[in-house]
């Protein structure tokens, strides 16, 4: 059965959505799943703007023949090559073997890489700022690079006012009947996962990002819609949007907020670090988080170290190093190029608690502008009740920060 949303006037949301993968890029868990955005155009010319997975593919063609009526498919426009967009293309192609196709020489290049038979067809290259009268509708295309891959572009539609946005402004979370944002309660309970998104799947090209959000805001004017390739179309509060995506890609915290992220093998460094968290809150420091690295998936730590402006680090020594979990969340933290937070450090080590030391040295190493604090709270296989003040110095150390903000 199709299963359509009219965007606006001739344009159509011909998409899928996914419950069946549990690993989004076959890494990061996506439980509520996963909407694969595709629109299209019913013009002069009839335009699809890019395709789908493969997993929805034959969603996305019953969607497209149910809305084409026999009409031919004349113009594909890819903006994003990855095949979570891509996959669907050879299919296309196949179906419609007159389809003009349109895209930046890159984009050509990778779906030669991945084998589609591109060759053949009608090929358009374009290229920044290049523009196109397509079915009756102004095309204005603009390079993105590296928002995600560096092949992307996006695509305004000056006569309705649709931004085809790729990646950016995307999210996880299937649609499931929903298209617009003000159809969801985004901000109550569609952040987290928009975040999830971006920081993990974007967020180590926050500079590109950047470059994109300028070249938007020049025709911020212009934009009705955005539609992203996952997650809502907006069509209201781009401020909202805007204001998110800026404390992101620049790095900065959305929050004065405290995240203690803790590994412990026996229950000890967790304890600890509990006993820190009470100290915050009856501080007033209620905007505080805890989680156990070893049981949080490290893409909702990610999330949340892009949300918080300060990070606890508590760990346990394990063979003299850093414990590894903990260790994998440092590189991960470093290979999305968060950066600029205060932090601190808990350490525990049985035989010699080294954790603090490499930690430190990590942060002030591999990461950048990042703060410790001067307040390292260290034990030897548990806390004792003796070292209470040692946490009432590290609890007041975080709120004195804070509070300079
Ligand atoms: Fe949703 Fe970069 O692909």
């Amino acid at each position: 059965m199709y299963c359509v949303r009219k965007v606006t006037e001739d344009l159509y949301w011909v998409g899928a959505n996914d419950h069946r993968l549990a690993l989004f890029e076959n890494i990061h868990p996506i439980p509520r799943g996963v909407s694969y955005n595709s629109y299209l155009l019913l013009g002069e010319e009839t335009v699809l703007f890019d395709t789908i997975d493969w997993s929805g593919c034959r969603q996305l063609l019953e969607n497209i023949q149910h809305l084409l009526q026999g009409r031919p498919l004349d113009v594909l426009v890819i903006n994003h090559m990855e095949p979570d967009h891509g996959a669907s293309l050879e299919e296309l192609l196949l179906r419609y073997p007159k389809v003009k196709v349109i895209s930046t020489p890159k984009a050509f290049m990778l779906m030669r890489q991945f084998g589609y038979h591109v060759d053949g067809h009608e090929l358009i290259e374009v290229h920044d700022g290049d523009t196109l009268t397509c079915g009756g509708h102004n095309l204005v295309f603009v390079s993105a690079p590296m928002v995600h891959w560096p092949e992307a572009m996006v695509t305004l539609d000056t006569t309705n006012g649709a931004l085809f946005s790729a990646d950016a402004f995307g999210s996880f979370i299937a649609l499931d009947g929903k298209l617009f944002n003000d159809e969801v309660d985004f901000e109550g309970d569609w952040i987290d996962e928009a975040r999830r998104y971006y920081t993990n799947i974007v967020g180590k090209y926050g500079p590109h990002v950047q470059v994109l959000l300028k070249k938007a805001a020049g025709v911020l004017d212009q934009i009705r819609f955005i539609c992203p390739l996952h997650g809502p179309v907006w069509r209201s509060n781009f401020a909202y949007l805007l204001d998110k995506y800026q404390h992101w890609s620049t790095y900065q915290p959305e929050e004065q907020a405290v995240m203690i992220v803790y590994a412990s093998m026996y229950g000890n460094t967790e304890s600890a670090a509990q006993a820190l968290a009470a100290k915050l809150v009856e501080q007033g420091i209620t905007n505080t988080v805890l989680y156990d690295v070893s049981n949080t998936h490290v893409s909702y730590l990610i999330s949340e170290a892009f949300r918080v402006s300060h990070i606890v680090f508590a760990s346990v020594t394990y063979n003299l190093g850093i414990y590894p979990v903990m260790h994998n969340f440092l590189m991960d933290l470093q290979a999305l190029n968060l950066q600029n937070r205060t932090c601190a450090v808990m350490e525990n080590g049985s035989w010699a608690p080294k954790a603090g030391d490499l930690i430190e040295q990590y942060l002030d190493q591999q990461l950048k502008l990042m703060t410790v604090l001067n307040a390292r709270v260290s034990m030897a296989s548990s806390l004792r009740p003796e070292q209470e003040g040692e946490l009432d110095i590290l609890a007041g150390a975080i709120a004195a920060d804070m509070a300079e903000g």
